[in-house]
This record gives structure tokens, C-alpha cells and sequence, in this order.
């Protein structure tokens, strides 16, 4: 008995087995495909009745019969069926079940491997747009509360050792910067999703006289895949964003890192707002920062999708293979990782409140104005390599003492360097420290502030 609820039916002498059907279907997962499933096919249905392959009369059964498809759709009245194994057919099925014979007309010159792959990319590019916009949201987040601290000094860290004061919004700027470049690599990597491979059909073209200029052009490609064995195998594009999404996430778990730290009791640089933290069921005093933290277990996950697809590609043969199917779920999950991620962090970055003192506080511990003396002293003739000796120096010796340098008197500093004055008592506030790296990409308020007025303008 052929089973005929499958269409290579005639082919077989038994119906496919309970296990292989449950196994191989995709349609809960791929059900989410739905919406541009049937954009695709309206394009492709247009194309052939322009190019005589459909009757005008098919193409407007298709129409209103998707239509009616789309309704039931957002309504949650569509009934998908494993039986018909994955969203494409199940569509299908569903239009020849209310049009008849046009419904069987519309997979004419097309296969189910040039439509998954056109689904895939017109889904991919929509979300690389939604991304895109809010990873700008997001920015925008960082420019906000770094514009209030420009002149909030804290520890810049090398080795997480104190290195050299910074101000609050410089960190913050750095992460603006990272942010604008996961945006362009988006930006850039949908130039290569952006492409049609309708028409290729499974795997070697078509013989009807079909214009995959014309699908393109419906679909808003802004171009065709060249080669038809290329355009059903390759999900290279997929990689590609999950790649640019891994970038993304490792950004955002640099920054959760930093702010686990920096709220945490040892340093208090930070409050996150109530809604951002949890408390424990066991110690009421607790209140822990869950929300990086997960982001930062969740960058874990987003670059096991980018090995997933990666390996999932590696030595399959042109053109098509069903392994491809299972670029769908690592695909979906990297892109609601990233939009939740991206969601949650600007309303929790906003709602970060900085502890100025104690930023300041730290920043006066760990001789971080150290290099500054050095170049005080290099402005006064002594080569760096020397100077570097002098300092390291008179930093041991306040160490001993356990004071600043800042607190050593003039004449204790000049035994170090007679070319010490009284002036070096600004040179090594933390303020004087941060103001004297006056140039591009320089911690001076009045550069940060540059760079704040530079993005505020871009990303309008
Ligand atoms: N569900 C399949 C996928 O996601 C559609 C393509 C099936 N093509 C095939 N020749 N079996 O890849």
C-alpha cells in the first residue's frame, strides 16, 4: 500500500516507518518559516504565469488560497501534520486541499532545495535588519550613561591589575566601538544572504522558461546565485551570521564579566537596578547579578551553534543533502539568543547606576598615575628606560611607606630625580593623569567627549 500522504508516494512499496517519519520531520521547528514559505512561493507563482508556465487564473487561485492559508496561520488554526514532514509540503498540501489543481501547479520548475534555501534567506535577512536596529538601541544605552561620566575617574586595568586612571564613559566607549563593529558585520554579512536561489531548483536548474531575474526582483534579492548547484547546497551565509553572532556574544560576555566584578562587594564600582538581580532562597542578604551572568553562559551556547553549522557543512558532497535540514534549529536559537540578549541588556544598562567614590578610590590605589611621573620626567630630558627605573623606585619606597605617591613629600621625590618640582603634585592627581592624554582615542574628557558626539551622530 503506498502511503499517500507523501508525495514520492508511487515510488515505494510500503509507507515510510513511524521512527523515520518522526525523525525526519522538520515541521516543528521549520512551521516558523511559514510566513516567508509563502512569500516565496507567491513570487515564484507570479514569475511562472508572467513567463506563460501558470495560467492568470492558477496564479489568482494560488493567491486567494494563500491568503486564506496566511489567515488560518495568524489565527493558530493551521493544523501541521509531521505526516507531511516539513513546512513546505505541509503548505502545500494545504493549498491543493482549497484550490485543486493550482495548488499542484505551484511547485512547477521549482524544488523543495531552492525554496528552503530562498526561505532561509529571506527569514535571515529580516533579522539581520532587526538586529541591526538593536544593536544601535543598544549603543545609544551606552552613549546615554557614558555622557554623564566623563569625567567619573576610575582604574583602567591591565592583567585586571591597576594600570592607568580612565574615565567611566571611556570603558564604556570601548564597548560602543565593539558594538559598531558586530553592526557592520551584520550589515555586511546580509549582502551575501541577500541572494536568490529560487529557480535553481534541486540542484541542476529547470527546464521550464522561467526569469530567476524576475523572483529576485519580486523578492527583494539584490541579486541571483550565479551557479544552481551552489545556490541549493551552500549555507555558508548561515555560518557566516552565526559567526558574526558569536563576535556579538563574546562582546557581550567581556562586559557581563565586568559587571559580575564590578558590582560585586570587592570592587562596588556599580548598582544594578533590583530588576536586573535575583536573591538567593537560602542567604536573605543576597543579591546576585543573574542577568549578565546568564548572557555570559549563554555566548557558551550561541558559539556551539557556530561549530554546529560549521561542522555540519564540512565534507558534504554538492549539492544538496538532508544534514542541511538541521541548520535550522542552531539558526534559530543563535537569532533569539542574540535579540533577547540585546533586549534585555539596554534596559539593564540604563538602569546601571556608577559609585563614583569608589571608582576613584581604587583608582588612587594601585599607583596609577606611576606612568605619568615617568613622562614628567622624560619631558625633563631623561630617556623613558631610565625614568621607568626612577619611578619603579619611588614606588617601592611609598609602597613601604604605604602612601601614595602623591603623598610622598617633594623633598623624599627628589632624591629619586633632583629634576622633580613642586609641579608634579598635578601631574599625578588622577584628574591631571586623565586630562594629559589629550589626543584621538585618548582618555581626556575632552576627546571622550568626541567620541560621544561622533556616535551620537552616527548612529541617528
Ligand atoms: N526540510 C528540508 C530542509 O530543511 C527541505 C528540503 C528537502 N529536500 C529534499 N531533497 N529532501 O532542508
Amino acid at each position: 500500500m503506498a502511503n499517500d500522504n507523501k508525495t514520492w508516494s508511487e515510488r515505494f512499496s510500503e509507507p515510510v516507518s513511524e521512527l523515520v517519519k518522526v525523525y525526519t520531520a522538520s515541521i516543528d521547528f521549520d512551521k516558523r518559516l511559514a510566513f516567508v514559505d509563502i512569500q516565496g512561493s507567491l513570487a515564484h507563482a507570479k514569475m511562472l504565469s508572467e513567463c506563460g508556465v501558470l495560467s492568470q487564473q492558477d496564479f489568482t487561485d494560488i493567491q486567494n488560497g494563500m491568503n486564506e492559508i496566511l489567515d488560518l496561520i495568524k489565527n493558530n488554526q493551521l493544523e501541521w501534520s509531521s505526516d507531511l514532514e516539513d513546512v513546505h509540503m505541509n503548505i502545500e498540501k494545504c493549498l491543493t486541499a482549497k484550490v485543486g489543481d493550482a495548488g499542484a501547479r505551484l511547485h512547477t520548475g521549482r524544488s523543495r532545495n531552492d525554496q528552503v534555501a530562498t526561505d532561509i534567506r529571506l527569514w535571515l535577512r529580516n533579522e539581520c535588519d532587526t538586529i541591526i536596529k538593536l544593536i544601535k538601541e543598544f549603543q545609544l544605552a551606552l552613549l546615554n550613561l557614558a555622557s554623564n561620566h566623563t569625567e567619573t575617574v576610575m582604574p583602567g586595568f591591565t592583567h585586571l591589575q591597576v594600570a592607568q586612571p580612565v574615565s567611566f564613559a571611556h570603558h564604556l566607549m570601548a564597548y560602543v566601538e565593539m558594538f559598531g563593529r558586530d553592526a557592520e558585520r551584520f550589515a555586511d554579512c546580509k549582502k551575501r544572504i541577500n541572494r536568490s536561489p529560487l529557480g535553481a531548483a534541486a540542484l541542476a536548474g529547470t527546464t521550464y522558461p522561467i526569469s530567476r531575474e524576475r523572483t529576485a526582483e519580486l523578492l527583494g534579492f539584490y541579486e541571483v546565485c550565479r551557479n544552481s548547484l551552489d545556490a541549493v547546497s551552500d549555507r555558508d551565509f548561515a555560518i557566516e551570521f552565526t559567526s558574526a553572532a558569536s563576535l556579538l556574544m563574546v562582546h557581550f560576555s567581556r562586559l557581563s564579566e565586568e559587571l559580575v566584578l564590578w558590582s560585586s562587594q570587592r570592587f562596588a564600582f556599580i548598582r544594578l537596578a533590583d530588576r536586573y538581580c535575583t536573591g538567593s532562597s537560602i542567604m536573605p542578604q543576597k543579591k546576585n547579578p543573574d542577568v549578565p551572568e546568564l548572557v555570559r553562559g549563554k555566548s557558551g551556547r550561541v558559539v556551539g551553534h557556530l561549530m554546529g553549522l560549521i561542522t555540519l557543512m564540512k565534507s558534504q558532497p554538492l549539492a544538496y543533502n538532508k544534514d542541511n535540514q538541521e541548520d535550522k534549529e542552531p539558526l534559530f536559537d543563535t537569532v533569539d539568543t542574540v535579540i533577547d540578549t540585546l533586549r534585555i541588556y539596554t534596559d539593564m544598562v540604563s538602569g546601571i547606576e556608577a559609585i563614583a567614590e569608589n571608582m576613584r578610590d581604587a583608582a588612587l590605589q594601585g599607583y596609577a598615575t606611576a606612568t605619568d611621573l615617568a613622562d614628567y620626567l622624560v619631558k625633563k630630558g631623561i630617556p623613558f628606560r631610565d625614568s621607568h627605573g626612577i619611578v619603579a623606585g619611588a614606588v617601592r619606597y611609598a609602597e613601604r611607606h604605604q602612601c601614595n605617591l602623591e603623598d610622598l613629600p617633594l623633598n623624599t621625590l627628589q632624591e629619586f630625580s633632583p629634576l622633580i618640582e613642586e609641579d608634579i603634585y598635578a601631574v599625578l592627581t588622577l584628574e591631571g593623569s586623565l586630562k594629559a592624554r589629550n589626543h584621538t582615542g585618548g582618555t581626556a574628557p575632552e576627546q571622550v567627549k568626541k567620541q560621544i558626539e561622533f556616535w551620537q551622530q552616527r548612529l541617528q
